[in-house]
C-alpha cells in the first residue's frame, strides 16, 4: 500500500485508513468464495450504512434478533475488508451478511455471477461530506481536519478514506448490470422508511407481512436505534470512537449541509457536482 498521509494509504483505486487492513488480505478477496445466499451492503462512508445494517439484519432474522447468536449488528454483518476481529467466514451459517465500502475492483469476483445480492446505499454528497467531517473528529483511524473547508477540499479530490465519493457512486452505478444489486438513497429512506423496508425485504426474497414490516420500521427509526445497543455502534471502545466529538447516529436528517456550507462553497460544490455527475440519471434530495 502506498502511504499518502500519516492516516491514509492508497491501494489500487481505493484509499484505506492506515492499519485497518493489508494489501495481501485485500488481494485474497479475489478468491473469496461467494454463497448464493450472501448479502452485501455496500456504501461510501457516511451514507447510512449502520442504518441499513439494522434493516437488513432485522429482515434476515426470523426472530428479529432476539436470539443470542450475534451480540450486535457489527458481528451480525461484519466488514469484509477489515482485519480486526475477523471471524472465519467459511464457518458462518447462511445467510451471511457483509458490509463493505470497497469498489467493484476489490470485491470478490464471484459477486458478478449475480447469485449473491448487493444493496448499494448512496447519499447526497453535501450531507455526506458534512457527516464525514464530523465523523473524522471522532474516529481514531482518521485525521481530525483543521477546518470544514480543508476537509471539503480533500473530499472533492478524493483524498479521504474510501477515495472519491464521485468515483465510488459512478463506478458502482455504471457496473450495476453485472450484479444483482438494489440501489437506494439515504434520502428515500428518510422520506419513506416503510417503502424502503418493503423494497429491501422484497429484493432479499423475504417478503414480510404487514406486522413484521411494522416491527422492522419501528426498530429502524433514528430514535429507536439511538438507544438500541445492538444497533448504535456505541459498543465500540472509547479508543476507537470519541463519543464527546461525534456519534454514528448524529443528526440523521436531510439538508444539514446548509448549517455548514458557505455560499461560496455551495456554488463551487454545485459546479463540480454538475461537471462530474451531470451525465448520470441519479437524483438526490438535497433539502426538505
Ligand atoms: P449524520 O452524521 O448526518 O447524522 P454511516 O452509517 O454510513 O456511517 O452513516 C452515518 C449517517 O447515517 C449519520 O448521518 C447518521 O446519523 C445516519 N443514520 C444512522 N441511523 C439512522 C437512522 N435510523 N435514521 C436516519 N439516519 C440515520
Amino acid at each position: 500500500m502506498e502511504k499518502i498521509t500519516d492516516y491514509l494509504c492508497k491501494y489500487k483505486d481505493y484509499i484505506f485508513a492506515v492499519g485497518v487492513t493489508t494489501a495481501e488480505y485485500i488481494d485474497s478477496l479475489q478468491n473469496f468464495e461467494i454463497r448464493d445466499t450472501d448479502v452485501f451492503l455496500v456504501t461510501y462512508p457516511k451514507s447510512g450504512t449502520v442504518w441499513t445494517q439494522q434493516i437488513v439484519a432485522l429482515i434476515c432474522e426470523s426472530d428479529f434478533r432476539d436470539s443470542a447468536l450475534y451480540p450486535n449488528n457489527l458481528e451480525r454483518m461484519p466488514w469484509l475488508e477489515y482485519l480486526e476481529g475477523r471471524p472465519d467466514y467459511s464457518l458462518r451459517p447462511s445467510p451471511r451478511l457483509f458490509a463493505s465500502h470497497l469498489t467493484p475492483a476489490l470485491m470478490p469476483p464471484g459477486l458478478r455471477d449475480k447469485k449473491a445480492k448487493i444493496i448499494y446505499v448512496m447519499r447526497n454528497p453535501k450531507d455526506n461530506v458534512v457527516s464525514y467531517y464530523h465523523f473524522c473528529n471522532a474516529w481514531k483511524y482518521l485525521e481530525t481536519p483543521n477546518s470544514f473547508d480543508e476537509f471539503l477540499q480533500q473530499y472533492l479530490v478524493g483524498q479521504v478514506g474510501a477515495a472519491s465519493w464521485f468515483d465510488h457512486v459512478r463506478v458502482w452505478y455504471s457496473q450495476r448490470k453485472q450484479y444483482d444489486i438494489l440501489f437506494l438513497t439515504y434520502e428515500d429512506m428518510i422520506m419513506d422508511l416503510r417503502s424502503a423496508v418493503q423494497q429491501i425485504s422484497h429484493f432479499l426474497g423475504r417478503d414480510l407481512d404487514e406486522a413484521d414490516i411494522n416491527r422492522v420500521v419501528e426498530k429502524a427509526t433514528f430514535k429507536n436505534m439511538k438507544t438500541d445497543p445492538k444497533a448504535n455502534y456505541e459498543f465500540l471502545p472509547e479508543e476507537l470512537l470519541n463519543r464527546d466529538k461525534s456519534l454514528f447516529l448524529r443528526k440523521g436528517t436531510i439538508g444539514d449541509w446548509k448549517n455548514t456550507f458557505t455560499v461560496k462553497q455551495t456554488e463551487m460544490f454545485d459546479r463540480i457536482y454538475r461537471e462530474r455527475m451531470g451525465d448520470l440519471p441519479l437524483k438526490f434530495i438535497w433539502e426538505m
